[in-house]
């Protein structure tokens, strides 16, 4: 079924829409670096779901085929990097004043972490997208997460993987603890964040100075 050629065309729109948020993050994160403020968007990244993890996915939420469009909210993917814990709810703030697409659930998982330890902010929402069959309004997640958020969930998703979803619990007591220290790290970052944009904004007026200068 994963070689069904119709999964080409089911996915399309969703690439499409992939792309066009990255788009649209970026271009956010490029207005505040040329406005020489600090920007709460390090970085953005995408991907579609691949039709393996969908299957699995309906498979073990028990979804049918014909609800896979609204049930699955992550087959078009965004992950935002930001430097400091209040960043992420200036952006997901950012998000729900666009008219371009529409917020329709927002998950907190940092004020309510999951028992793994995880914490994101996940917001879900409905972008239209023009296809050559007229418009559609498509489900995608945006993931918004600190960089140590990021480094504990890839950290995590790797030993996941390789256990197949069995973590054992000497590894799992680890991870929680590891979760709780990437926590406190954010919460320290937080206390010299002024500090940390000082310095950053004397970088970048030194290197636009340099840039000026030729050199
Ligand atoms: P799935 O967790 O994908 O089944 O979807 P859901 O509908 O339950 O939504 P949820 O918000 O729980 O998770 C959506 C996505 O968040 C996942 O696909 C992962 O990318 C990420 N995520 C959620 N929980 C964890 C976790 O414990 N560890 C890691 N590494 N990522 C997680
Ligand atoms: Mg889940």
């Amino acid at each position: 079924m994963a070689d069904n050629p119709n999964w080409k065309t089911f996915l399309a729109p969703y690439r499409q829409v992939v792309e066009e948020l990255i788009v649209k993050l970026r271009g956010m994160q490029l207005q505040y670096e040329i406005e020489s403020k600090h920007s709460p968007i390090e970085s953005v990244a995408g991907r579609v779901k691949p039709v393996s993890s969908i299957l699995d996915k309906a498979k073990r939420k028990q979804i049918a085929a014909e609800d896979i469009e609204e049930k699955i909210q992550d087959i078009a993917g965004v992950r935002v990097l930001c430097q400091f814990v209040d960043d992420i709810y200036t952006i997901a703030e950012l998000l729900r004043s666009r008219h371009d697409f529409e917020v329709i659930e927002e998950k907190d998982y940092i004020r309510n972490k999951k028992e793994s330890g995880y914490r994101s902010y996940h917001v879900i929402i409905r972008h239209p997208v023009a296809t050559i069959h007229g418009y559609k309004q498509l489900i995608a997640e945006i993931q918004i997460r600190t960089l140590a958020m990021n480094f504990w969930a890839t950290n995590e998703h790797s030993l996941n993987y390789k256990y197949s979803g069995e973590i054992p619990d000497a590894i799992q007591a680890r991870l929680k603890k590891a979760a709780e220290a990437a926590f406190r790290l954010d919460g320290e970052m937080a206390k010299i964040k002024d500090e940390v944009q000082e310095a950053q904004w004397i970088f970048h007026q030194l290197k636009s100075q340099q840039h000026r200068k030729g050199e």
